[in-house]
């Protein structure tokens, strides 16, 4: 952590969670806490809860939770800091300014400088298209059925005929050449000296998360080549990580991402009212744009030019979205060649249909496929069947698997029993001749490696989610387990905190506990030790029973390890203590708290 732990601790309690959350969702009080549907996956019931005394969150349906930090990560996709910031404004709390090395201040105070400039030229831009020499520019764009208020949104512009112009403007405002030059705008040449990357074009300034301008795409008006020019990339701009359209469509609150090619189609469609689009930027669609878009959604729409090039780059884009874990759909546009004429033509309603029709990425694979092969001619038809074989491959799941096998079979009349024999030949053939890709680990924190349903896990867990309903259970387990009684290194972690907050106020905040952790994914991890759910109404003298069956369950378990450790390094006369105990523990006369801390307490 950065900042002293006081002042997070300060940021989180004025930040109330049901407030926070509250403005990002709709929530309906509960009993003592809120619900809501949840915004990080698509459901129409709601099991996204909100607590205010815990001032945590936790969704029943798909695992999110946290405290105010981690709901502001994952919605904004802000790192910690980034959230602590948001959060800290949002109350009117100063942040102390942080020590940061020469180099780092360097490197930070660049991409401001940088920031600026691409600002200021959007800016310039935006007024040119205003201005009498804009009149051209304006025409084409209204022909091309774009409003005044798309044009705004989408902060369109015009870069003038003067090939110096952006030049002599920038340098008027006080920036130096080497900046301009970083910046992509402006081009420097010996001979030629320093002039404007582009002129006479009209400009689409591209976005980052944040709505900055990092950089420009520009088109000529009608014919000419290139047809579109792209700001180089840039200490500010990266291809293969921004996404023309995202900052738009991130708040879209869709369940799926519309992804298209071109500038053209995002804003199209954005004016037709598919807010849910976004575009690679010119270059071929990358991993790391799929990881991008799976932060926010779990499907998307593949949307592309309906030519042979358009073609292409589905079949490109399919495997590294799906890598990813999204599902990927096809939407036909023919006999239209992109999304920007099919809604100019037929308009929205029509586009929402092919929306609804789109196809799962398999049968468009599969279909482009057998466009490849005469089905009449028998050689070649063998040929396509065992590259459907293939394709049938990718799904990993045996009855997913068999299902489409069946699709497949119905599709081209051939027998399933054939086919499925067909697939199951060909996937022994493909692992022996080839290996397949290893899929990407996804990043674990050590924290979060021991997912696994075992029960000393979810027993640890009931006891950390009495302990944040109500102390008295930290209180009747002290004096039998200790911290050395928990396994695993999360969970001796928070035992850790839970005692110093009891021994510091008397109390566990568990919501601050979480804020020790910096990734989203570490925070989740901790909510989850304080949100195990409870089946059914325990009355007291049930709760009693659960709660001393748990400790023996954490304590026994502690022992037979600690056992282990002293067996094996040889010190037998712990060895024996701890035999002892776990012998002791197993006695009827045990299930009792008295009992249990008289028996601890005295060795
Ligand atoms: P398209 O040629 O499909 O452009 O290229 P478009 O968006 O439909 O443009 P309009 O409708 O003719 O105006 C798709 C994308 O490929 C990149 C741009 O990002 C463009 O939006 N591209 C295309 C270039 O970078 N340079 C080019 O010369 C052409
Ligand atoms: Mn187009």
């Amino acid at each position: 952590m950065f900042y002293p732990e006081e002042i997070v601790e300060e940021v989180r309690v004025r930040n109330d969670i049901v407030e926070v959350i509250g403005s990002y969702v709709q929530l309906q009080k509960k009993g003592g806490s809120y619900l809501g549907l949840c915004p990080f996956h698509n459901e129409k019931t709601p099991s996204f809860s909100v607590s205010g005394a815990k001032q945590m969150y936790h969704c029943f349906g798909c695992g999110v939770g946290g405290n105010v930090f981690t709901f502001v990560m994952e919605y904004e996709n802000y790192n910690f800091i980034e959230a602590l910031n948001l959060l800290a404004d949002r109350v009117g709390v100063r942040l102390p300014e942080l020590e940061a090395s020469k180099e780092e201040k360097r490197a930070a105070d660049l991409r401001s400088r940088l920031l600026e400039v691409q600002k200021q030229a959007a800016k310039y831009f935006f007024y040119q298209l205003k201005a009498e020499q804009g009149g051209a520019a304006r025409k084409y764009l209204e022909n091309r059925g774009l409003t005044q208020k798309t044009i705004i949104h989408f902060g369109l512009g015009y870069s003038s005929k003067n090939p110096k112009d952006l030049y002599q403007y920038l340098k008027g405002l006080g920036y130096e050449d080497e900046l301009l030059r970083e910046s992509g705008l402006i081009s420097i040449e010996e001979t030629k000296g320093a002039y404007d990357k582009f002129w006479n074009r009209v400009m689409f300034p591209i976005m980052d998360l944040n709505n900055k301008v990092i950089g420009f795409g520009g088109r000529v008006m009608g014919e000419g080549t290139p047809k579109y020019l792209n700001s180089p990339e840039t200490k500010l701009f990266d291809k293969s990580r921004n996404l023309y359209g995202l900052n738009f469509a991130r708040l879209s609150r869709k369940s799926y991402f519309l992804i298209c090619e071109g500038y053209m189609d995002v804003i199209s469609l954005y004016q037709a009212g598919f807010t849910n689009v976004v575009a690679s930027l010119g270059t071929a669609f990358t991993s790391l744009q799929a990881k991008i878009i799976s932060r926010y959604v779990k499907e998307v729409l593949l949307t592309y030019d309906s030519d042979q090039a358009g073609v292409k780059a589905t079949l490109r884009a399919i495997p590294i979205l799906k890598e990813t874990g999204l599902s990927v759909k096809v939407v036909n546009l023919s006999p239209f060649k992109d999304p920007d004429e099919f809604i100019k033509k037929l308009g929205a309603e029509e586009y929402q249909k092919r929306l609804d029709q789109a196809k799962n990425s398999f049968f468009f694979e599969l279909e482009v496929t057998q466009q490849r092969y005469n089905l009449k001619d028998p050689e070649q038809k063998t040929k396509f069947f065992n590259e459907a074989a293939k394709l049938l491959l990718q799904f990993h799941e045996e009855l997913e698997r068999n299902n489409y096998i069946e699709a497949v079979a119905r599709t081209y009349h051939i027998r399933y029993d054939d086919l499925k024999s067909l697939v199951n030949r060909m996937g022994v053939q493909l692992s022996v001749s080839q290996k397949f890709p290893e899929r990407i680990q996804k990043e674990d924190s050590k924290f979060i490696k021991s997912k696994g349903k075992d029960g000393i896990e979810q027993s640890q867990k009931l006891l950390f989610t009495w302990i944040s309903d109500d102390i008295s259970v930290l209180e009747k387990i002290l004096g039998i387990l200790d911290i050395s009684d928990f396994t695993g290194e999360l969970y001796q972690k928070v035992m850790t905190m839970i005692l110093e907050q009891y021994q510091k106020e008397k109390k566990v905040l568990p919501a601050q506990i979480i804020s020790h952790f910096e990734s989203k994914e570490e925070q989740t991890a901790a909510e989850h030790l304080f949100s195990m759910e409870i089946r059914g109404d325990l009355n007291k003298e049930d709760k009693k029973k659960a709660l001393i069956e748990t400790i023996l369950k954490i304590k026994g378990n502690s022992l037979a390890k600690k056992y282990e450790v002293a067996a094996q390094s040889g010190d037998t006369k712990s060895a024996q203590k701890y035999l002892t105990q776990q012998f002791s523990l197993k006695k009827e006369e045990m299930k009792d708290l008295e009992k249990l801390h008289s028996y601890f307490q005295e060795g």
